[in-house]
């Protein structure tokens, strides 16, 4: 199957205007994703026709949006196979999720003297969290080195490795050098020295097919607004005896079964981690987006997105002054650079002017910039509905901003 481009933009209302009177080309979907048409109107339709607290109503209204609700946790249990929906719970994002587990997971079984390993390509969401847990316990945050390619060098992670590492944090897709790494592998020899490992999923999920019971993941978090879904809204997999065994990561509502003074019941799987009014509607524009990337499916949005990487790879390589950051061998999706003689939010803004929507700067992954020093990098990332002709409309106006600077 392929992708026809005219209908999959077509389902993206935004993506048909003028900004500066240049037709807008949304370069920068490594920070958020558009959002389709069945997307909108399921949240709008929610709103429109059921909306009511979730769990707790006993009247119509209460029930539709309950169902909804869980309908959608089944949705994204199925599309990454989860073994069921107890292993699905909601969160505000990839953020959150890493939060929690630091948190509930982390305070109980990581003490002083263990060791947590991340890798050096993480986004701060997966550093900062461990580094919190780490200086709280005692324990040493360790970290996984890059090559000059953007590739985790996977010789040093056996000696990294130990009886006292409890924690691997690995992101499966580097939002700023679009690497892509073997996550399989790295579970399996964190699992054989008996550390749990956390996949970050925020860039990968909308561009590979994620099964976490291959993959065999302990903790698997992402955010649906990098899905075509809406902000605000993400979700942990993890797997139930984890969860199971783990403390309420907040108190409140929801979360309980039953409380006095003297003490509370902690509800079932995965309302326990779930307190408070849940982001409702968010999860229903989930689910929307999740059967959205269904209908497309992974083979043609693999070719898609190769294509046209491979189309913008050629002409960044060709582009004299262009250097670009991250040239892994397995990425996706993301050109990361820095052109001679132009800061990056120079560039930014000179191609805002042109109609291209790119990002600069170091990306939430500081330490990346720090490895290949420099201070920040233009980031163009691409989707399933960006064009050849964006592609070129980048470059021009790429030589435009050389030209104005000399
Ligand atoms: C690799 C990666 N991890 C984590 C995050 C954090 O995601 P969120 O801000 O949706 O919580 C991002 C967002 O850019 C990301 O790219």
């Amino acid at each position: 199957m392929t992708i026809d481009i005219h209908s999959v933009r077509a389902d993206f209302p935004i993506l048909d205007q003028q900004v500066y009177g240049r037709p807008l080309a949304y370069l920068d979907n490594a920070a958020t994703t558009q959002k389709p048409q069945c997307v909108i109107d399921a949240i709008t339709n929610y709103y429109t026709r059921d909306n009511a607290n979730v769990h707790r109503g006993v009247h119509a209204l209460s029930e539709r949006a309950t169902a909804a609700y869980e309908g959608a946790r089944k949705k994204i249990a199925d599309f990454f196979n989860a073994k069921s929906v107890r292993e699905v719970v909601f969160t505000r994002g990839t953020t959150e999720a890493i939060n929690l587990v630091a948190h509930s997971w982390g305070g109980v079984n990581v003490r002083h003297g263990d060791e947590v390993l991340i890798t050096h390509m993480e986004h701060h969401s997966n550093i900062v969290p461990w580094q919190m847990l780490c200086d709280h316990v005692g324990a040493t945050l360790k970290v996984l080195p890059i090559n000059e390619k953007g590739e985790l060098i996977m010789e040093a992670l056996d000696e990294m490795l130990s009886g006292r590492t409890k924690l691997v944090g690995v992101v499966q897709m580097s939002n700023a050098l679009g690497t892509i790494n073997p996550v399989a592998e790295i579970i399996e020899r964190a699992h054989a020295v008996g550390a749990k490992v956390l996949v970050d999923g925020a860039q990968a999920a909308a561009h590979i097919a994620v099964d976490v019971q291959a993959l065999d993941c302990d903790f698997y978090v992402t955010s649906a607004h990098k899905m075509y879904g809406p902000t605000g809204i993400g979700v942990l997999l993890a797997k139930e005896g984890l969860l199971d065994a783990m403390p309420p990561y907040q108190g409140g509502g929801d979360m309980i079964r039953m409380v006095t003074f003297e003490k509370t019941e902690f509800n079932d799987l995965p309302y326990k981690f779930e307190a408070g009014t849940p982001n409702i509607s968010g999860a229903i524009g989930f689910g929307a987006a999740i059967d959205y990337i269904s209908e497309i499916g992974f083979d043609a949005i693999h070719a898609r997105e190769k294509e046209l990487l491979a189309y913008a790879t050629s002409q960044a390589e060709a582009f004299k002054g262009l250097r670009l950051i991250g040239t892994a061998k397995e990425k996706a999706c993301v050109l990361s650079f820095v052109l001679e003689g132009v800061h990056p939010h120079d560039l930014g803004t000179i191609l805002d002017r042109e109609g291209v929507a790119i990002r600069a700067g170091h990306h939430c992954a500081m330490p990346v910039m720090q490895f290949f020093k420099v201070p920040a990098t233009a980031r163009a990332s691409f989707s399933i509905y960006n064009s050849e002709a964006e592609v070129d409309a980048l470059f021009t106006a790429l030589k435009k901003a050389q030209e104005i600077f000399g």
